[in-house]
């Protein structure tokens, strides 16, 4: 028996079935809620334009709610035969109301239907996003005070360059997290816009009242024109991608540095044991396969808007199936930053520092310039304050200075770590989520 809302008076080949539903039953159940308060919205403004009748939107309003909460508990099932999440709902509500279930459909399409549910999706999920990149930063900035004085060479080319610190290195890693939150901010503002009533993709002859979809389900406004709110599928995944990409990126640069400098040769951090994995050759193995396989997921991360940039590149405006396949790569990249976010915000919360470490003799020659800026404070030109030291580190005679006076803001005396917070605070703070938690608190409680 097949439950294809499309389907006429013949069957569709099993193989071509099998072929294009793909992997949407699994993917779909990611937007479940989502699709249920797209069709909640949808059905309030249906009975508001008169295509439905009260006593009907209240039937279909207390079902929807009730699925609702099914697939919140995560308890809902696309059944064999039923090609998605939007004809699982509809199928569900026409068992339980019968013809009336079957009235949900009038001016929309599955083309606007999925497009809203992934806006909604991306919502929530961005909101999540935020909370687990708000732990990473507060445990790189509390680490970056507590070990603001613990010393460690600077590198260029990775050659001992000048002193830095650990409370500099963690400190960068959480100011760039700011950079991250701003694109992330940027891409929020691009999904939260509404794209219900585009139906299949150039509107509907019903006199659907879109203002009030997007009030109901608390969007900033709505993607006007029908045609672009379409042209929105694979264009907004690729644009909360790249900022998803962003925060891999951060990531992936902290575990590579975590990495080095775990290493014996650098010494500067240790992983307790606990953190550690072993070798099944050598005994005395402790290696941080967190900070490696951290860094590999968040490359594969960074391929993510070129995977969604490849699949809709060449489309021409309007639907085509093709859009279905960034799901699959799509839906699951939340919960993959997520875990990579967690776990190294633990990695960093309980990573001991050697504060020994850049007193190695090793490390001498990072304070040249120290010795360089000193004499120019004594009224050496810097060229001749920068020849004498050269001179002296070429016939061993340098002797460093380790009194450090760095004082401007961003050095290292200076790490401005308050006013990286602040900046951090004013960002997060403009993301506005209560607008649409109030919203959807309202349309399911109706
Ligand atoms: N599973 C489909 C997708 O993700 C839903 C939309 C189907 N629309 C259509 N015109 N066949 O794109």
């Amino acid at each position: 028996m097949s439950n294809k809302l499309w389907e006429k008076d013949f069957s569709v080949d099993r193989d071509v079935e099998t072929y294009t539903v793909g992997r949407d039953r699994e993917m779909d159940l990611y937007l479940a809620p989502y699709d249920v308060l797209g069709s909640l919205a949808h059905i309030t403004m249906l009975q508001s334009v008169g295509l439905l009748q009260k006593d009907e939107l209240e039937a279909l309003s207390r079902e929807l709610r009730d699925i609702y909460a099914i697939a919140e508990a995560g308890n809902l099932v696309i059944e064999p035969g039923v090609e998605d999440i939007h004809s699982q709902v509809e199928l569900e509500l026409t068992r339980r109301l019968g013809d009336i279930g079957k009235k949900i459909h009038s001016g929309r399409s599955r083309n606007d239907q999925v497009l809203v549910d992934l806006k909604l999706f991306i919502r929530s999920r961005i909101e999540g996003l935020t909370k687990a990149m708000n732990a990473l930063f507060d445990a790189l900035q509390s680490q970056s005070e507590r070990y603001k004085d613990v010393i460690i060479p600077g590198y260029t080319h990775l050659q001992v360059a000048m002193p830095s610190s650990i409370g500099m290195w963690l400190g960068a890693y959480a100011e760039s997290l700011v950079d991250d939150l701003i694109v992330l901010r940027g891409a929020y503002d691009v999904a939260n816009r509404n794209p219900l009533g585009s139906a299949a993709g150039y509107g509907s002859s019903f006199p659907l009242d879109r203002d009030m979809t997007t009030r109901l389900l608390g969007f900033a406004s709505m993607n006007y024109n029908a045609v672009y709110a379409q042209m929105g599928r694979g264009k907004t995944e690729r644009i909360v991608a790249q900022a998803i990409a962003s925060v891999a990126a951060t990531v992936a640069k902290l575990a590579m540095d975590a990495c080095l400098y775990n290493s014996q040769n650098f010494g500067f951090i240790r992983l307790p044991k606990e953190y550690t994995t072993g070798s099944s050759i050598m005994p005395h193995k402790k290696n941080p396969d967190v900070f490696e396989l951290t860094r590999a997921r968040c490359n594969k991360l960074q391929a993510l808007p070129y995977e969604i940039t490849l699949i809709t590149n060449n489309l021409p405006s309007g639907y085509f199936r093709d859009l279905q396949l960034i799901k699959e790569n799509f839906l699951p990249a939340f919960d993959e930053i997520e875990t990579i976010l967690a776990m190294v915000t633990t990695m960093v919360e309980k990573m001991e520092v050697n504060p020994e470490a850049g007193r190695d003799p090793r490390y001498e020659l990072m304070y040249s310039v120290e010795k360089v800026n000193e004499l120019v404070k004594q009224g050496v030109p810097f060229r001749d304050a920068y020849k004498q030291v050269g001179l002296e580190i070429e016939h061993g005679k340098f002797q460093a200075p380790h009194k450090l006076h760095h004082t401007h803001a961003g050095s290292l005396g200076n790490l401005c770590n308050d006013r990286i917070d602040a900046l951090w605070q004013k960002v997060l703070s403009q993301f506005d989520f209560d607008t649409y938690h109030r919203a959807l608190d309202t349309l399911l409680a109706r």
